[in-house]
């Protein structure tokens, strides 16, 4: 093998990787040949001059291969994975993944927790008392072929080379590199087992990429890694620039969900969730994108989705009587009214400040082994272009202490911007990269 400083010094200059080359970069890094301080230095060379499409698809492989690749071939139909690239009060999984089950798709997913701003759907689902995310494969395989649908926790070898070099960019601003975000997800999606891909690329202020045309950029990059590894993968984005629906924090999207599953709940969510389920069918069953929505509107509307959602819960291990009568579920002993301060138009909604708050008073964890508390979080009462007096109630703060609900308000101060005159709606629709 060449010197890896050598490999360094390449990528730096801008020349391109062989994939032999990249392979054994990815095998040195997980074996402990090369040092953290080399594989830094990669990564930040790898931030300036890029990878192309196949250098980005050689690496994205050989991290997946670290790992155990799923085998979902005795699940008979075509899978397709459903990934977000993470957002604010976003409950999609929960609605969309029981909407394409009730239409014939079988989902077999693995999700994750949340870290940082973002919730994860691991934890929403585990606020369902007795709620079960570490299924044995052959438990996961049994409810997939039983209910159309689980989705369980990632497992340890699932792209390890993944973990390794996530942590190290988190510590080294390597992060926001689209082709090692790109990468980075699509190991683990690949690994994951399905025959098709779908992928929300949210953007906006809330979303990890905040920019529209670097949004763009990431989905094609991720698109084209997929249909490289023969997968067909479709990228649709949605806007984050307000949070999802009207409930942040653990219980309290899962209520929502139960909502929106039930054809009720914020408009917002439900044009997304119809949007997404949609590719998913039209992936799934192979037909047109309009036929693909119709079906899923039916699947609500005739209650199949909600049964299949039961279904799962109870094939998880999850207490059924919560879900139909969601008004059991733990609630936070503490709940404060965050009022306006003004009177106008609110013309914008910084989301990622209100998964930020969300997370301070109890809903998130800023460490991978803190505990979450699931009734904590925030109920929106009015999103972007609602016209509130001062003292109208704008949110309502939901957590276990008072002195969390008091730093929450202060935070969510710089939050809100408002106007004498109405704002542009939220795009929430953005385009499509196929
Ligand atoms: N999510 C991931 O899984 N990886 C990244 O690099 C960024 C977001």
């Amino acid at each position: 093998m060449e010197r890896f400083v050598d490999l360094i010094h390449k990528k730096k200059r801008d020349s391109e990787l062989s994939d032999d080359e990249i392979k054994q970069m990815v095998e040195g890094y997980c074996n402990g040949s090369i040092p953290d301080y080399q594989m830094s230095a990669m990564l930040m060379a790898i931030c300036f001059t890029g990878l192309n499409d196949r250098e980005l698809t050689t690496l994205t492989l050989a991290m997946r291969d670290s790992g155990s690749v799923s085998d979902l071939s005795p699940v008979k139909g075509i899978k397709v994975d459903k990934h977000s690239t993470g957002g604010v009060g976003d409950k999609t999984t929960l609605i969309i993944g029981p909407v394409a089950a009730a239409c014939g798709i079988p989902v077999a997913k693995m999700s994750g927790r949340g870290l940082g701003f973002t919730g994860g759907t691991i934890d929403k689902l585990e606020s369902i008392p007795g709620f079960r995310t570490d299924l044995s494969a052959a438990e996961f395989f049994q409810a997939v072929q039983s209910v159309g649908i689980c989705v369980n926790g990632q497992t340890d070898d699932l792209a390890p080379a993944d973990k390794r070099i996530y942590a190290l960019r988190d510590v080294t601003a390597t992060v926001d590199s689209i082709p090692l975000i790109a990468a980075s997800i699509m190991s683990k999606k690949l690994a994951a087992g399905s025959d098709k891909i779908l992928l929300d690329v949210t953007t906006g202020n809330g979303a990890f990429i905040k920019d529209y045309g670097q949004s763009l950029a990431l989905a094609e990059k991720m698109v084209a890694i997929g249909t490289n590894a023969g997968k067909q993968t479709v990228a649709q984005l949605t806007s984050m620039d307000e949070p999802l629906g009207f409930a942040i924090g653990n219980n309290l999207e899962v209520k929502e969900a139960i909502d929106a599953l039930h054809g009720n709940g914020p408009d917002d969510l439900r044009i997304v969730c119809d949007t997404l389920a949609a590719h998913m069918i039209s992936l799934g069953k192979e037909i047109p994108l309009e036929q693909a929505e119709a079906e899923a509107k039916s699947a609500i509307e005739s209650g199949r989705a909600w049964e299949v959602f039961l279904s799962m819960v109870e094939q998880q291990g999850g207490d059924v009587s919560y879900m139909e009568h969601p008004e059991k579920l733990p609630a936070a002993p503490v709940t404060v009214d965050y009022r306006a301060k003004e009177d106008g138009y609110i013309t914008s909604m910084d989301s990622e400040g209100f998964g930020v708050t969300a997370g301070l008073l109890g809903a998130g964890r800023s460490r991978k082994d803190d505990a979450v508390d699931f009734s904590a979080g925030i109920v929106l009462r009015h999103k972007i272009n609602d016209f509130v007096k001062r003292g109208d109630v704008l949110a309502t703060l939901h957590t276990s202490k008072e002195e969390l609900a008091d730093a929450a308000a202060e935070r969510l101060d710089g939050c809100y911007g408002f106007s004498d005159t109405e704002t542009e709606p939220v795009r929430l629709i953005g385009d499509v990269v196929r």
